[in-house]
């Protein structure tokens, strides 16, 4: 028998590393629902590779992690943010432990020592990792522990549509409300095609990234912006929308689904070479194939624009065959089943969208500006990433900042507990059920190729300015679709996709110089004079996105909720 309405003390959104490590935690303090979209491992961390970066070797210290990090965030990294991660680094790797990962360790006669990958723009070896299915053996380990956990309730095929605040409770409470709060969210059982609502007066984001707003990406098909466009619709400050990494080396194929070709093969020896064999990333960066992701996709797309190739290739054939299958045996199956095998030739490989480095905005506790509503893992811009994410950084921030995120959370509870206003059921009439299903993947694959072609690794004001046209026109009519349509959970990730896709061309617009991951070739060149500053909106309800010009975000660890100035 299901139930309409739901109340916990957490309601956490996502069940990835961030949510599922979130949840372990809350457990020991309360009742905890979690809600996902699909089954419960189905999640960006599930297909993580490369690991977890972490200084735990004696020639690696905190320093060289901090300043990696930093230099690859190309100036934007809030600097208190980084080093509280990578200081938790160890600390972080011990506490999967405990949930039961089983990271891959060596043995020699000195004892069991972590083997550690390197990987694009870490000046050590630091990546701990299992194998090459690091995110899929996190999963596994965290979603055992939650499920024999008896505080934590798991709903599956559960997709929360919005959160739920003051807007929900009617005009007058919106306009006498000071901040908005948030009291849990309202959700969409797909099984059973009603819609719950879920209370809590403490609300996790955890629902990742934004990678299917691409037509070439290494991200699941749950990866739709879903967190940031409810959070956005809410009325948080959202922030570096403009900042979407490519990863250099996804595997090509012309027809398939690409595949990621994890960096730490690049870390093991691995080099990048055109068509005809030439070692081509010397040209463009010191570091050469191991190079910041961003100079190295922006590498290869100028190679295939000058040579009018379709890829590029990852050459590992000079490295120990053996020792190559033992190391990666997942990517290496992968390619034997497209017929490539990587000991004995290259691998054809070209850049797709990756990771999202901006999202909700959070102060170093996991708090968005909405009262009891908190993000972590790939949905939120905890000021760790700036302009570009140093690879296998994002594991260890959802680890980070969830342990933040859930003591405050903790804390707050014990102030907020009773005090859940009474909340309206979904109120679906006057709308109907669609046969117009056809519009819904049609306008889904147009977002997808114009993110591609207008709004990719190398973009203009020209190319930018028709994708907010035609994006603009698709999330209208979407919406209309919306407000007159019963909810599926097809329309609600293209209503995301829509709203998340503008706000990345709408951040692209305003940013005029290129940093990091965002490069217009008419500003091509980094202007820190005006532009060495977060990208900050929120929503206007008269004229859509507002940028806060004079917003700084306080990122200090401080009790009181942060402000920023408007
Ligand atoms: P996710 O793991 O993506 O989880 C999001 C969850 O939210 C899912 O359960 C999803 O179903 C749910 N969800 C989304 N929307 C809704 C909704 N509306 N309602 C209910 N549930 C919802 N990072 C590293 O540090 N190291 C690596 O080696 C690495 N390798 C990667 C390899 C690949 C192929 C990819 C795609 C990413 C990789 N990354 C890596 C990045 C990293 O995996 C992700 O950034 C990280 O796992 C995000 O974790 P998360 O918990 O924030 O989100
Ligand atoms: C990879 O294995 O190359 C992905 C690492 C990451 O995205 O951090």
């Amino acid at each position: 028998m299901s139930f309409l309405e739901e109340t916990v003390d957490f309601l956490v959104i996502g069940s990835g590393i961030a949510g599922l490590s979130f949840a372990l935690r809350a457990a020991k303090h309360g009742r905890v629902a979690v809600v996902t979209k699909k089954e419960r491992a189905e999640s960006n961390t599930n297909y993580a590779q490369g690991g977890i970066a972490a200084v735990l070797s004696e020639n690696d210290s905190f320093e060289l992690h901090i300043r990696d990090t930093l230099q690859a965030g190309a100036g934007l990294c809030h600097p208190n943010a980084v080093e509280i991660m990578v200081r938790e680094g160890p600390e972080c790797v011990r506490e999967l432990e405990e949930w039961g990962v089983q990271f891959t360790k060596q043995r020699t006669e000195k004892g069991e020592f972590y083997e550690l990958g390197r990987e694009g723009g870490h000046s050590r070896n630091r990546i701990v990792h299992a194998q090459d299915l690091t995110g899929r053996e996190v999963e596994r380990a965290l979603v055992t522990a939650v499920r024999e956990h008896p505080n934590v309730s798991v709903h599956e095929d559960h997709v929360a549509i919005d959160l739920i605040t003051e807007h929900h409770l009617g005009r007058e409470a919106e306009a006498r409300a000071e901040r908005i709060h948030c009291y849990g969210a309202y959700v969409l059982d797909v099984r059973e095609g009603i819609v719950k609502k879920f209370l809590a007066p403490v609300t996790l984001l955890a629902t990742g990234g934004c990678g299917q707003i691409y037509r070439h990406t290494t991200n699941p098909e749950i990866a739709t912006g879903d967190g940031v466009a409810m959070a956005y619709r809410a009325g948080a400050a959202i922030a570096n929308m403009e900042f979407m990494q490519f990863h250099p080396t996804a595997f090509y194929t012309p027809t398939g689904t690409p595949f990621l070709i994890s960096e730490a093969v690049r870390g093991f020896g691995g080099v990048l070479r055109t068509r005809d064999g030439h070692e081509f990333m010397s040209r463009y960066h010191p570091m050469g194939s191991l190079a910041p992701r961003d100079v190295v996709a922006r590498a290869i797309d100028a190679e295939l624009k000058r040579r009018g190739e379709e890829c590029v290739y990852l050459d590992v054939t000079h490295l120990p065959a053996e020792k190559v299958k033992e190391r990666f045996p997942n990517i290496y199956e992968s390619c034997l089943r497209y017929g490539i095998d990587m000991t004995k030739e290259p691998v054809p490989v070209v850049p797709a969208a990756h990771y999202s480095c901006g999202g909700v905005v959070t102060d170093l506790r996991g708090r968005t500006t909405i009262a009891g509503l908190y993000a972590c893992g790939e949905v939120a811009c905890t000021g760790v990433h700036g302009a570009n994410r140093l690879a296998s950084n994002s594991l260890l921030e959802a680890v980070a900042f969830s342990k933040r995120a859930y003591h405050d959370a903790a804390q707050s509870l014990r102030r907020t507990r009773r005090l859940l206003p009474e909340i309206p059921a979904w109120d679906d009439t006057g709308t109907f059920n669609s046969e117009e299903w056809v519009l819904i993947s049609h306008d889904r694959q147009e977002i997808q190729s114009l993110m591609w072609d207008y709004v990719g690794i190398v973009r203009s004001r020209l190319r930018l300015q028709r994708a907010r046209r035609r994006i603009g026109l698709i999330r209208r009519e979407v919406e209309d679709f919306y407000r007159r349509t019963r909810v599926t959970e097809g329309l609600l990730e293209l209503r995301n996709m829509a709203q998340v896709a503008s706000l990345v061309v709408d951040c692209a617009l305003y940013r005029k110089e290129s940093r990091g991951l965002h490069y217009n070739t008419d500003y091509p060149t980094r202007d820190d004079e005006h532009w060495l500053r977060d990208t900050i909106l929120v929503r206007s309800r008269r004229s859509g996105v507002r940028f806060l010009r004079k917003a700084a975000i306080q990122w200090e660890d401080d009790e009181e909720p942060f402000l920023w100035g408007l």
